[in-house]
């Protein structure tokens, strides 16, 4: 089980879980905060939107096509 931290809250997932669906999980769902200071959520869940960027490891990545990993961490909020 892929033992990740979401905003620095521990979170135990199923190997095989995306990033987005640890949001989901783990947390309200929401991926970024745009410009305007709303918060952005996961929305096609294929790669083509982008409003799934996260923060991984200090990289940003999109949570839809990224698989959680052990030891993971998810940042997202600036
Ligand atoms: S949900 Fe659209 S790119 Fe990830």
């Amino acid at each position: 089980m892929p033992d990740l931290y979401l905003d620095g809250r521990p979170l135990s997932v199923v190997p095989g879980t995306t990033v987005a669906a640890a949001l989901a999980l783990g947390g309200d769902g929401s991926a970024r905060t745009s410009v305007s200071g709303q918060r952005r959520a996961p929305l096609c869940g294929m790669g083509i939107c982008q409003e799934c960027r996260v923060t991984v490891d200090g990289l940003r990545r999109l949570a839809c096509q990224t698989l959680c990993r052990d030891g993971m961490q998810v940042e997202t909020r600036p």
